[in-house]
């Protein structure tokens, strides 16, 4: 099996640019169908789940292709075919096909999502939203069948500010008849990027990145190109890797005001780190005190970097408490913290550390796409190599992560062991 193995102790400097936004592209893929001619995504991530994305575009026959860093669909031959195995079952963010297919054909098959094991992760308010709109939904065989007469503008109340909700809430209300009204929507950049694009493709969608989105369909939805917004969460785990291993680390192209419930937080842990307009510059390996973190909603802590977090408070001097608030079981990176010689105590959805605790290098295993950033992280600063295995998580989301981390000196290779 293929392992990513990190020698730790080497202090990090240098500049790291940051790519285009993981839980964006994998909505604007999907979204890129809904148009009757070409739409060109600029900046598309190097990441596993774009080819998943591409291959049910081909699956649907469509076609896309890469030009440097541009992403090129072509949906003008797409037919309606059921994504039911395959790449379907690579990413949750299949599930985004349901509300793009439905919205251009009114009728969609998709297989149930896969993607990483955080706790429960149902649909519910996704089906809702469907069901508000005119469709019918059947579950069985392990795929999802829905199917509208008409798709009908109505007002939707989210019980919880889902993302992937209400993205594929707006996926088929573009193309619904009259007004659709998102409540209690969620408010991630990467909603206002989706709502970007397909008002570029002649949609009418107001209040994006607000909790009331209203939206007005159209009967047609046209080619484009649009840029990609920065990837927080990468941007996110490379400022709190900086902290922990680097010496002076500028972490490029990124948009600071995404990341300011982090900055804060690590400015209170005494993290020098200093913000400009499109990077920041983090001095790492300071004596940093503990604190508590609490995730929540964006524009509060991001869940996604909860376990990069948990790794740098190892490296802190006191208690500290990181509380997951939005997933029950995003701490399994923590057993295998704690394999590297940290003593963190999981109860439920929070971790307690009462740190620094000193890391040695050992064997440790990528449990989910950001438990597998917290073990970089860790093996960066720990004594020794680590051998990081289930690097197909990793791949994931964090794009050329071993150039990246190479160019700021870092001792980082993959390499085939034994099962
Ligand atoms: C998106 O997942 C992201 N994934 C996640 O990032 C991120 O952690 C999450 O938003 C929260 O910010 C993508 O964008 C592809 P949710 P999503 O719907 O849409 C509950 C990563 O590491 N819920 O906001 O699945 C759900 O159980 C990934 O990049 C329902 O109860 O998140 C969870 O507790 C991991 N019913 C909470 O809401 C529903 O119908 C948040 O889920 C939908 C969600």
């Amino acid at each position: 099996m293929e392992v990513i193995k990190i020698e730790g102790g080497h202090p990090l400097r240098g500049t790291v640019r940051i790519d285009s936004a993981k839980n964006s592209t994998v909505a604007l893929i999907p979204a890129a169908i809904l148009a009757d001619s070409t739409v060109v995504l600029e900046g598309i991530p190097n990441i596993v789940d774009v080819k998943h994305l591409g291959t049910m575009i081909e699956q649907l026959n469509g076609t896309y292709s890469l030009e440097g860093e541009d992403f090129i669909i072509d949906p003008s031959q797409l037919k309606n075919t059921p994504l039911v195995e395959g790449a379907v079952t690579k990413l949750r963010a299949s599930y985004y096909f349901m509300g793009a297919l439905l919205g251009k054909f009114k009728e969609a098959v998709i297989g149930m999502p896969g993607g990483c094991y955080l706790g429960p992760r149902p649909i519910d308010l996704h089906l809702k939203g469907f069901e508000a709109l005119g469709a019918t939904i059947k579950q069985e065989a392990g795929a999802i069948y829905l199917k509208a007469e008409r798709l009908v503008g109505a007002s939707i109340y989210l019980d919880f500010p889902s993302v992937g909700a209400t993205i594929n809430i707006m996926l088929a209300a573009v193309r619904a008849e009259g007004l659709t009204i998102i409540e209690n929507a969620a408010k991630e950049p990467e909603i206002i990027d989706l709502a970007n694009l397909l008002n570029s493709m002649g949609a009418k969608i107001k209040g994006g990145g607000t909790d009331e989105i209203r939206i007005t369909g159209v009967d047609q939805l046209k080619g484009t190109r649009h840029a990609i917004i920065p990837d927080r969460i990468e941007a996110g785990t490379y400022i709190a890797l900086a902290a922990a291993a680097g010496d002076e680390v500028k972490i490029d192209n990124i948009i600071p005001h995404h990341l300011e419930a982090l900055i804060l937080k690590l400015r209170e842990m005494g993290v020098d780190i200093d913000v400009f307009a499109d990077h920041v510059i983090v001095r790492g390996r300071q004596n940093m005190r503990a604190v508590d973190f609490k995730t929540s909603i964006y524009p509060g802590l991001a869940t996604d970097l909860q376990q990069p977090l948990v790794t740098l408070l190892t490296q802190a001097t006191g208690f500290g408490m990181v509380t997951d608030n939005i997933y029950s079981d995003r701490f399994k990176n923590c057993y295998e913290l704690n394999k590297m010689g940290a003593d963190i105590k999981v109860n439920g959805n929070a971790a307690m550390l009462n740190g620094p605790y000193s890391l040695m290098g050992t064997r440790v295993k990528a449990t989910d796409l950001r438990a597998g950033a917290s073990l970089v992280i860790a093996a960066l600063i720990a004594d020794g190599v680590t051998e990081i295995s289930n690097v197909y998580h990793i791949d994931r989301g964090y794009s050329n992560i071993e150039e990246k981390l190479t160019n700021l000196g870092a001792k980082i290779w993959r390499e085939e062991v034994e099962e």
